[in-house]
């Protein structure tokens, strides 16, 4: 069926922080009307940066072409362009920028400049309804419990060193499996784990509110290379570890704020066993436990082109020579005028 222009106008997004290019395109009532994602897949181990930057420009136009046609809308029915500004890596962010610089100064429109981690969380409050929930983000590079206070999402803690999906998809490919269209890395030692019978002791850290995975990665390689242990039950057990350490953060954080609602967002979002988990802790503190529908999980365009119009129509914009990409934006360092 196609779209009524409602009048209001139309948001653009662009995501391109790391191995996936994704168009989307939102009305400012936050209809998503098209979410196109094009993933890049390395050959083999992980990804080079600039690789993944040039299957997004060689992928762009053809997504871009691809989600006008699915919201039935034309280029110049567009009232602001979005792109996700960082953080991220330096090439594909470079890459996504310039398509959204590109075509803002071609139709006349604003350029938004969208914080990634912030739009993980916003299209996850979207998505489920959370207003003001106490946030899990876990992602390939990131892992943040962050809530909102005073203007900005606050980060109560985060990891020390790599992120969960990272410490997933490294063990993955230690292991020898290799990502699929459609199927990443973590889902494959997910469904792995469902065969899991025996539990292994495997090292828990976790340091006042913040989260190591660095040993726990280097404890379960070592073990997989002795044999000792099926692969099953180390994908189970890895799991298990590494889930409980950002569930009792995260129980901690809804303990101290007494938000009532807990948020699961982030490509790690869609795992099952995780949100069992988050959701019992919710449970325990009579919260709503929400969780991001998958096609949103992982990254996409739908979440920077609402995240647009959210800074849109709450006075930001980006003019051309201060929208330099920020590899490091932190979380926290957003304003989120939209929030009250
Ligand atoms: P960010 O820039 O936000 O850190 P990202 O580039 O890592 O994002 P996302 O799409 O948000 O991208 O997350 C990808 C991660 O999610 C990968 O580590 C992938 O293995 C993991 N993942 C996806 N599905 C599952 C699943 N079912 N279980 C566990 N992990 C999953
Ligand atoms: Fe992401």
């Amino acid at each position: 069926m196609k779209y009524e222009k409602s009048g209001e106008g139309y948001c653009l997004g662009i995501e391109s922080t790391a191995d996936d290019f994704s168009v989307g395109i939102a009305d400012f009532e936050g209809k998503i009307l098209a979410n196109v994602i094009s993933a890049y897949i390395p050959p083999e181990g992980g990804i080079h940066p600039r690789e993944a930057a040039r299957h997004h420009a060689e992928v762009a136009s053809k997504v871009l072409e691809e989600a006008f046609k699915k919201a039935g809308i034309k280029p110049k029915n567009l009232s602001v362009i979005a792109f996700a500004q960082g953080p991220g890596l330096g090439p594909c962010l470079r890459t996504g920028a310039t398509v959204a610089r590109a075509l803002a100064s071609y139709l006349g429109v604003p350029l938004v400049g969208v914080n990634h981690c912030v739009a993980h969380i916003e299209i996850g409050k979207l998505k489920t309804g959370a207003k003001d929930p106490v946030t899990l983000y876990v992602s390939g590079g990131n892992t943040i419990v962050a809530a909102f206070d005073s203007g900005r999402y606050r980060v109560f803690g985060e990891t020390l060193d790599i992120a969960l999906g990272n410490c997933l998809d490294v063990f993955a490919r230690e292991a020898g499996l290799r990502q699929k269209a459609g199927a990443p890395l973590g889902a494959i030692v997910e469904k792995l784990a469902l065969k899991g019978e025996k539990f292994i002791q495997l090292p828990y850290t976790v340091k006042g509110m913040d989260i190591s995975f660095s040993g726990l990665l280097t404890a379960t390689i070592s073990l997989l290379k002795k044999g000792e242990y099926s692969l099953e039950d180390l994908c189970y057990s890895l799991q298990e570890t590494a889930f409980s350490m950002v569930t009792e953060v995260t129980e901690r954080a809804l303990a101290h704020t007494e938000k009532k609602e807990v948020l699961l967002t982030g490509g790690v979002a869609a795992n099952k066993r995780l949100q069992e988990m988050v959701k019992s802790i919710a449970e325990e503190h009579d919260a709503v436990f929400c969780v991001v529908p998958s096609e949103f999980a992982v990254d996409n365009g739908a979440m920077v082109a609402w995240t647009g119009v959210l800074a849109f129509t709450h006075g930001l914009v980006t003019p051309v020579d201060k929208s330099f990409v920020r590899l490091k934006w932190r979380l926290d360092e957003v304003e989120v005028p939209w929030v009250k």
